[in-house]
């Protein structure tokens, strides 16, 4: 079995985990992850830690982990809320998947700068959320979309098409990476990663 790789843990990395190891539920995480100032660029430029969505009636189905709110994340609070998250949420629906069946969430809660990728030392800070909020849901199966998340899971080396379309044993979780709506939005409507993406949520799908 393939355990989580996280990036070296630097002081406010160690913070984080701590504290969130702490919470002992969704809101208690929550609350004290929307105060969060570990990583100091982020924390003066965004508008809204987005901590992500739970469905409200119990234990999510599948999680759906993006890599880190844009501009429309940004300014709701919630993920996936863009153009991005609305082609994500007609493929849900293409598959078969109810989206409120799911959480969603991202490998890191604040927007970065003009939506550059987040830093090695922002996915280790923003780590320690992350692992709390798979261990308070249960989750069972993971959809990684796009390659930080995948790498998040699989491993600094992990090549989309090389581990996309079958699901990956991390942690006792059935973790399945795959592009990143945005991908699919950049390559349109006919492009190799839209039918991919289709493809893998499709197969998820027959999983649940
Ligand atoms: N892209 C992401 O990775 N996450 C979001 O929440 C929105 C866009």
């Amino acid at each position: 079995m393939a355990a989580l790789r996280p990036p070296p843990l630097d002081a406010a990395a160690g913070q984080v985990a701590r504290t969130a190891a702490a919470a002992p539920d969704w809101g208690t995480l929550a609350g004290v992850a929307r105060s969060c100032v570990a990583c100091p660029e982020l924390a003066a430029t965004r508008q809204h830690v987005v901590v992500g969505d739970v469905p409200t009636g119990g234990r999510p189905r599948l999680v759906l982990i993006g890599e880190a709110p844009g501009a429309t994340e940004d300014e709701t609070g919630r993920p996936f809320v863009g153009r991005s998250g609305a082609l994500l949420d007609q493929l849900l629906a293409e598959a078969g998947l109810d989206r409120g069946q799911a959480a969603v969430l991202n490998i890191v809660k604040c927007r970065p700068p003009g939506n550059r990728t987040p830093k090695t030392p922002e996915v280790a800070r923003c780590s320690g959320w992350l692992r709390r909020q798979l261990e308070l849901l249960d989750a069972r199966v993971v959809v990684a979309l796009g390659l930080s998340s995948a790498k998040w899971f699989l491993g600094p080396r992990t090549k989309l098409a090389e581990v996309r379309g079958r699901p990956h044993e991390v942690d006792g979780r059935a973790v399945w990476a795959t592009y990143h709506p945005s991908a699919a939005i950049r390559f349109g409507p006919n492009g190799a990663p839209r039918a991919a993406l289709l493809a893998d949520l499709t197969a998820v799908a027959g999983t649940l």
